[in-house]
C-alpha cells in the first residue's frame, strides 16, 4: 500500500485506528499553543556579533564547571588516587548522527557514563560533562533527554523509545494516531495562519514530538528557550545542550545539495546562529522567528516568541528531505513516497502549498552587516549536516537504509 493512501486512510476516517480513545480527551484545543505569538522585544539587543558566548551560556557554564569538576575529580581519583585534579578541562560530549543507530549508540554511551544508571567503570563521567552537542538523529536523543528534564536513559528506554518507536517515525507511536494527525494539521495550520513559513519540516517536527516528547500533545508547547526554566537546568545539573544544523539553499531554486563548507548553525537554549564566517552572528533564541532588519523589528511592530519549538529544532537538525532533489536518492522510492505522503496528506490537507523541503526560519540576520553570506536572504533553510556530507560515517546511503 502506498504510504500516502495509508496516511489518508488514517486521517480521513477509514478508522483503521480508532480516532478518539482515552488520550484524546484531555488534550489542549489543538493548535492553540503552537503558533508563534507577538511579544514585546527585549531591552537587550536581539542580534549580536559572534565575538563572545551568550550571557546566559556564560553564566550557565560558570556555574556548571565547578559541579562538573567535582564529578570529574572524583572519577579520576577513583582510577588513580594520586591524580592531580587541581586544573580540569571543560569536557563535552558530541553525539553523532546515523538514524536509530545514532540514538541507541548515544543512549548506551550516556547510560554507561551516568552514575544514576550504571555500574560501568565509566560511571560518573556523564556528571562531569559541561556540554552535550548533537546533530541529526543523535539530536533525537539529546532533545528527548532535555524534553523530559534529563531523566535516566533507562527511563527513556522503558517509557519512550521502546513503546513508541516500534513501527515508524511517521506514526505517532503510543498515541491515538488519527487524533495526533488531526492535531498536527491544526498546529501547522495556526502557524501558517500567523504568516510563518510552514514546510514538510514542520510536519516532520510534530511527528518527532509525538515520538520523543512528553505530553498528550507531543510536546507542542515545548521550546528550546523554555529549557532554561527546567529544574535540572536551573540547578546546573546537566550538560549544556547544543544542537547543530546546516544552512542550505531553499529547494525551490532547484538545487538543494549543500556544499561541504555549508554554514554550520547551532541552537542552544539561549541563542541561534553561527560562528562561521559569512554569518558570524547570533540571535536570542526566545525571539527566533522575529521579522528583523539589521537586528531590529520595523517601527511599530513587535517581536515573535514561541517560534523556537523543541520539535522544530529537532526536525531542523535531522531533516534530510533535501536529498530528494539530489542524485543520490533518485532510486529511494520509499523515502520519496514518505515525503510525498507528508506533503500531500498533511500539508495539502492543511491548505499549505509549498514544495520547500527544509526547515525554514525568517532570517534573523537580514540586513545585518556581519552576516555577509545571508544578509540579503528573507529566510534561512536548515537541514541535517548529512546533506553536506559532514558526517563521520562512511556512507550516507547506508545511514538512510539503517533508518
Ligand atoms: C548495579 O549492580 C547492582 C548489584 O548487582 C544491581 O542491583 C543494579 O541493578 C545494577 N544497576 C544497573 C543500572 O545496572
Ligand atoms: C533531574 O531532576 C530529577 C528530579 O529532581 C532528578 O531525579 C534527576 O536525577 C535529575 N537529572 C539529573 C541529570 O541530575
Ligand atoms: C546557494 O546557492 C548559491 C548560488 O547558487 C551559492 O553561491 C551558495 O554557495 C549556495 N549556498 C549553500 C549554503 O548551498
Ligand atoms: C548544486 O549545489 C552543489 C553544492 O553547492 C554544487 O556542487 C553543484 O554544482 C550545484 N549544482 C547545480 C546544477 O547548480
Amino acid at each position: 500500500m502506498r504510504l500516502d493512501y495509508l496516511l489518508a486512510a488514517v486521517i480521513f476516517g477509514h478508522h483503521a485506528i480508532s480516532p478518539c480513545r482515552a488520550a484524546s480527551r484531555e488534550q489542549r484545543a489543538a493548535g492553540t499553543s503552537y503558533a508563534p505569538q507577538p511579544a514585546n522585544c527585549p531591552a537587550t539587543p536581539i542580534v549580536h556579533q559572534a565575538s563572545s558566548l551568550a550571557a546566559g551560556e556564560f553564566q550557565y557554564i560558570s556555574a556548571r564547571k565547578p559541579i562538573a569538576d567535582a564529578a570529574l575529580a572524583s572519577w579520576l581519583k577513583q582510577i588513580n588516587k594520586n591524580f592531580d585534579t587541581s586544573a580540569l578541562p571543560i569536557v563535552a560530549l558530541a553525539g553523532s548522527g546515523g538514524g536509530y543507530r545514532a540514538l541507541l549508540n548515544e543512549a548506551g554511551m550516556i547510560q554507561a557514563m551516568d552514575s544514576r544508571d550504571s555500574n560501568s567503570s565509566v560511571k560518573g563521567l556523564y556528571q562531569a560533562l559541561c556540554y552535550h552537542s548533537a546533530l541529526s538523529d543523535g539530536g533525537w536523543l539529546a532533545q528527548s533527554l532535555a524534553a523530559w528534564n534529563w531523566p535516566t536513559i533507562s527511563f527513556l528506554r522503558e517509557n519512550v523509545y521502546e513503546p513508541r518507536l516500534q513501527n515508524s517515525l511517521i506514526l505517532p507511536g503510543g498515541f491515538t494516531v488519527a487524533f495526533a494527525y488531526a492535531q498536527i494539521l491544526a498546529d501547522v495550520t495556526v502557524k501558517a495562519a500567523a504568516l510563518y513559513p510552514v514546510t514538510i519540516g514542520d510536519i516532520y517536527g510534530r511527528l518527532l514530538g509525538y515520538n520523543l516528547f512528553p505530553g498528550a500533545d507531543g510536546g507542542a508547547a515545548l521550546t528550546m528557550s523554555g529549557l532554561t526554566t527546567f529544574s535540572n537546568f536551573t540547578a546546573h545539573r546537566v550538560p549544556y545542550p547544543i544542537i547543530t544544523s546546516i544552512g542550505t539553499n531553499a529547494s525551490s531554486n532547484g538545487n538543494c545539495s549543500a556544499p561541504p563548507d555549508a554554514i554550520q548553525y547551532e541552537y542552544t537554549p539561549h541563542e541561534f546562529g553561527s560562528w562561521d564566517k559569512g554569518v558570524d552572528s547570533f540571535v536570542q533564541m526566545a525571539y527566533l522567528g522575529s521579522s528583523l532588519s539589521n537586528g531590529v523589528v520595523a517601527q511599530g511592530t513587535r517581536c515573535t516568541r514561541g517560534f523556537d519549538r523543541l520539535d522544530f529544532v529537532t526536525a531542523s537538525t535531522s531533516n534530510i528531505f533535501g536529498f530528494l532533489c539530489g542524485p543520490l536518492y533518485a532510486g529511494a522510492t520509499a523515502f520519496a513516497q514518505l515525503a510525498d505522503a507528508l506533503q500531500n496528506a498533511l500539508l495539502e490537507a492543511a491548505g499549505i502549498a509549498t514544495t520547500e523541503l527544509f526547515n525554514v526560519i525568517p532570517n534573523p540576520f537580514r540586513g545585518y552587516s556581519r552576516a555577509t553570506a545571508v544578509t540579503g536572504a528573507k529566510f534561512l533553510a536548515l537541514g541535517d549536516g548529512d546533506l553536506s556530507l559532514q558526517n563521520v560515517r562512511n556512507s550516507i546511503v547506508t545511514s538512510w537504509n539503517a533508518d
